[in-house]
């Protein structure tokens, strides 16, 4: 059998366009796997690594976090995966700058507990949407004790159970989820709605009936004038714990409204996907910034994802946008992501 070419999308200097040329077929080491991608995501992180350079730690650089596709090589002590299995997985070239852990390329190396059987019902385009979001998604509500996110930026323990495929009893806690529909948004909600977490969401009013679909018990819009009243009322309505805030977004103008609501509240978790407010912040708040890299969402990609798809309890959420086929498309997925995507994921199909 003839060996097959790679190809990948390639950075060559930070702000210029990908350029697709031949790269090395990789070999999968110990605990990882080669897929042939089928589909891959674009998510805002590919924006800013392409645009700035930021993490890009092996120049010329292949990077992108999402793939779905077949097995095609198994390393050394991998058990839950042979070769032809269709997987959707979690790519690291973020933390480990290897341009062959990069998604944006006909073969990825990806670790194998960072990767589920896709169930056959479900297409690669849609599968491709869960594997960063979930991983974040886990990162934000699963973490115990805090680590370090980046240099003087702890990550968030909200310690909160890991979602489970029973319908479990509420543990009589609420999260506030801001951003119901983004990528993460909307899957950290799938996740806690999952561990029985009450989540209350803010997204624009044209994506309530999506922030909806993914578990959210009541959304607020995230233009009202009395947004930070209305969040607080609900919660305090709904009794119970309320653990924090989940801030998506986390711009200017969400933390104005984070800070707003944890202080009606008395103060609780403000887990960020970026550095928390730089300001001195009540110590009844206790910010962090997540890391959407680390082994705490192992249990649930070994566990939790497949049953979960095949059962519908995990949704492919939110629905992909085809871009185009062929890596030439992912440069075009960028540029619209850069200006901007609503409860939708830019996928480009391979
Ligand atoms: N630290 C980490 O490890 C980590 C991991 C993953 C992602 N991130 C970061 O997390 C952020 C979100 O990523 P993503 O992929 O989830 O984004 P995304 O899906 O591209 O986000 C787009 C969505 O955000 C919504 N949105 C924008 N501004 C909003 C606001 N003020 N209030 C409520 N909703 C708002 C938009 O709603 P409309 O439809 O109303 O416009 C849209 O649906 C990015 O900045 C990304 O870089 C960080």
């Amino acid at each position: 059998m003839s060996t097959p070419k790679n190809s990948a999308a390639w950075l060559i200097k930070a702000g210029s366009s990908l350029q697709v040329g031949d790269a090395p077929l990789p070999t999968a080491g110990p605990g990882e796997l080669v897929i042939k991608n089928a589909a891959v995501a674009i998510n805002p992180l590919d924006c800013h690594m392409q645009d700035s350079g930021v993490f890009v730690q092996i120049w010329p650089a292949v990077f992108g976090c999402d793939v779905a596709g077949e097995v095609y090589e198994v390393g050394k002590d991998v058990e839950r995966f042979k070769r032809g299995n269709r997987v959707i997985g979690h790519a690291i070239n973020l933390t480990s700058g290897r341009p062959q852990d990069g998604a944006f390329a006909l073969y990825t190396v990806i670790p194998a507990n960072k990767a589920a059987i896709l169930p056959d019902e479900i297409s690669f385009t849609d599968g491709v949407v869960v594997p960063f979001a979930l991983e974040a998604a886990v990162c934000v509500l699963s973490l115990k004790g805090p680590g370090v996110a980046m240099p003087g930026v702890a990550t968030p323990a909200l310690g909160l159970p890991y979602p489970s495929l029973q319908d479990v009893p509420s543990p009589g806690k609420t999260l506030v989820i801001y951003g119901g529909s983004s990528s993460v948004g909307s899957m950290t909600t799938q996740l806690a709605t999952a561990a029985g977490i009450h989540v209350i969401a803010i997204a624009g009013a044209h994506n309530f009936e999506f922030s909806k679909r993914c578990g959210a018990c009541q959304v607020f819009d995230r233009n009202d004038t009395s947004l930070a009243d209305k969040v607080s009322d609900a919660v305090r309505k709904n009794g119970g714990e309320f653990v924090g805030i989940f801030d998506a977004i986390a711009t200017p103008e969400t933390y104005a409204h984070d800070i707003i609501i944890l202080d009606q509240l008395g103060g609780g978790h403000l887990a960020c996907v970026h550095p928390p407010p730089n300001i001195d912040l009540p110590a009844n708040i206790n910010a962090g910034m997540i890391f959407a890299v680390n082994n705490v969402a192992t249990p649930v990609w070994e566990e939790y994802v497949t049953p979960a798809l095949q059962s519908e309890k995990l949704q492919c959420l939110p629905p992909p946008f085809v871009v185009g086929k062929g890596l030439e498309h992912i440069q075009t997925a960028l540029e619209q992501s850069k200006a901007g995507v609503s409860a939708m994921k830019l996928v480009v199909e391979l």
